[in-house]
């Protein structure tokens, strides 16, 4: 497992020097870990009409789902900030609760050096797809 996480650190950071950022000159790289062991990478995509661009973090659900994927134990983010733990937008912590509220994130500065915290620390008292069954 710990071989995995170092490949999933690595990956995200890698990933983050795909990021298509022209605007922000912001990178973000994001690596999912699937449940068989799979890791499936995104990046951030910008756009001349800015709110279209798309987070590191949904560009990798987006493409794992795409590829058949849907379960997921853990992911980790990278930017370039150095000298703090940055975790995913709330957008993307939503579109992560999507897939289950136990998973952990891995928050990864530049270094490889890493946070470990859970989705549901992230997101508390989450709206989640459970709840639509409820009414
Ligand atoms: N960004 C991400 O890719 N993930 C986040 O969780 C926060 C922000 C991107 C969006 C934009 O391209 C750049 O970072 C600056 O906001």
């Amino acid at each position: 497992m710990a071989d995995k996480v170092k490949e999933l650190i690595s990956k995200c950071l890698q990933a983050r020097d795909m990021a298509y950022c022209p605007y922000s000159s912001f990178p973000v790289g994001a690596a999912l870990l699937t449940t068989d062991g799979a890791i499936i990478t995104g990046c951030n995509v910008e756009n001349a009409s800015y709110g279209l661009t798309v987070c590191a973090e949904r560009t990798a659900v987006q493409r794992a789902v795409a590829e058949g994927h849907t379960h997921f134990t853990a992911i980790a983010v990278t930017c370039d900030v150095k000298d703090s733990f940055v975790g995913p937008c709330g957008a993307c912590r939503q579109v992560l609760m999507e897939f289950g509220s136990e998973w952990t994130v891995y928050l990864t500065k530049p270094d490889g050096s890493y946070k470990e915290s859970s989705l549901t620390e992230l997101l508390p008292s989450a709206f989640s797809p459970a709840h639509l069954a409820k009414n």
